[in-house]
């Protein structure tokens, strides 16, 4: 293995591989140091929905930045399938935000009233409707909004189709060592020390995840950033149950190839702790047989967890630590750093080159960082 490199990555999670695969095609000398197994934790545990209207919804700086990243999957998708020969699965038939209670239907109202406004494509359905399109649907759905622009992929695929695209451009990976320190040179990064081995760059990217703050935490920065657990389940069904996402508010049911659905997902916060709890599970359950009733003679598959990275006011870091040059930070994508993976790699790929980028996610925002001492 070389040691010496132009950007070394921490984390080959979704976000340092699709890092890695933009820098790559720029022909940057990348490694990619991951503490496990690449492709893992969170981004193995997502469902894979691409929700940028159902997730992000109404007005916030990060809704042009997931358009934008939804638009880049199909393109995407073909690269990937041609460089890695995986298929990511793209499934492009959209997603449907329930109302369970006229409150859910006069704020999914306005929140098509304002998409509309903007240019998205969402339809209001009314229950009939509802039940024209998904027939399986319970009679506790009362209309719901219809985005068909959402789509999604397989997560755990997208994760791997990055990372081995990304090797077959030239960057190299190194799995099951963990970066313990970053090496600075007069307020510049020069590098990473594992438990064994240094490596050098002049640019160092952590993409760790939830886990990021462990290691900016050292460098006289504090970012505000927190652990969000989510627990999943998934099943078999003999016949296609739904055609599109299924999403209300208290948990979403994603039909996967081959009658397989994933239903999720907890919201449990401040723990890294990833296993399975019977109570989040119990509520997962109830909700989707409230929603699909059908469900009950489903086969159980398997459970699991990840850890979502999520930040003080909800909006990812992307950019350069202010006071060590050449060291940048992509984390707090929440739940969504599925569908901000494209984007969020091609932005890091222009700040790595140099380019005056201009977006609202700065490190440099405050009240979200604090000076500690190093
Ligand atoms: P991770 O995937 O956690 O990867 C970070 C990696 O960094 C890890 O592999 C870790 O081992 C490594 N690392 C950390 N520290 C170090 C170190 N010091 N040295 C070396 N390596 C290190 N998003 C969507 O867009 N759509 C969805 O439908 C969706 N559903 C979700 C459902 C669930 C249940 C969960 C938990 C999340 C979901 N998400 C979804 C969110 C999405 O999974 C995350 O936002 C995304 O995976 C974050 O990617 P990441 O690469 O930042 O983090
Ligand atoms: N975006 C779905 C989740 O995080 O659970």
């Amino acid at each position: 293995m070389k040691k010496h490199y132009d950007v070394i990555i921490v984390g080959g999670g979704v976000i340092g591989s699709s890092i890695a695969f933009h820098l790559s095609k720029r022909n940057y000398r990348v490694l990619v140091v991951e503490k496990g197994a690449l492709a893992q934790k969170a981004s193995r545990a997502a469902a894979g929905m691409l929700g940028a209207q159902n997730e992000i919804g109404e007005d916030s700086p990060l809704l042009s930045f997931a358009r934008k990243s939804r638009a880049m999957f199909p393109a995407l998708a073909e690269e990937l399938q041609f460089l890695s020969n995986i298929n990511i699965e793209l499934i492009q038939s959209g997603i449907i935000k329930v109302a369970q209670s006229e409150e859910e239907v006069a704020h999914l109202r306005a929140i098509a009233a304002f998409q509309e406004k903007i240019g998205e494509k969402v339809e209001w359905l009314t229950t009939k409707q509802v039940k024209e399109k998904e027939p399986e649907l319970s009679e506790a759905v009362q209309g719901g909004l219809y985005m068909p622009n959402d789509g999604q992929v397989s997560a755990p695929l997208l994760s791997k189709a990055l990372a081995q695209s990304a090797a077959a451009l030239g960057t190299d990976f190194l799995e099951y060592t963990e970066v313990q320190e970053l090496i600075q040179d007069n307020n510049r990064i020069s590098g990473v020390r594992t438990g064994t081995d240094s490596f050098f760059a002049s640019n160092v990217i952590v993409a760790g995840g939830a886990w990021s703050k462990d290691i900016i935490n050292k460098t006289g920065i504090s970012l505000e950033t927190y652990p969000v657990k989510g627990e999943c389940f998934s099943v078999q069904t003999h016949e296609r149950m739904i055609t599109s996402s299924i999403f209300s508010s208290g948990g979403y049911i994603v039909p996967k190839s081959g009658g397989r659905l994933i239903i999720g997902a907890t919201e449990k916060p401040h723990t890294f702790d990833e296993s399975v709890q019977l109570d989040g599970l119990y509520q997962l359950m109830a909700q989707a047989l409230n929603i699909i009733p059908a469900l009950k003679n489903a086969k159980w598959e398997k459970a699991w967890a990840g850890i979502r990275p999520q930040t003080g006011d909800g909006l990812p870091y992307l950019g350069e630590h202010p006071h060590v040059k050449g060291l940048f930070v992509a984390t707090g994508h929440y739940r969504n750093g599925i569908l901000l993976a494209p984007v969020t790699g091609l932005l890091m790929a222009d700040m790595i080159d140099g380019k005056a980028v201009h977006h609202p996610f700065s490190i440099n925002r405050t009240p979200y960082i604090k000076e500690v001492n190093r």
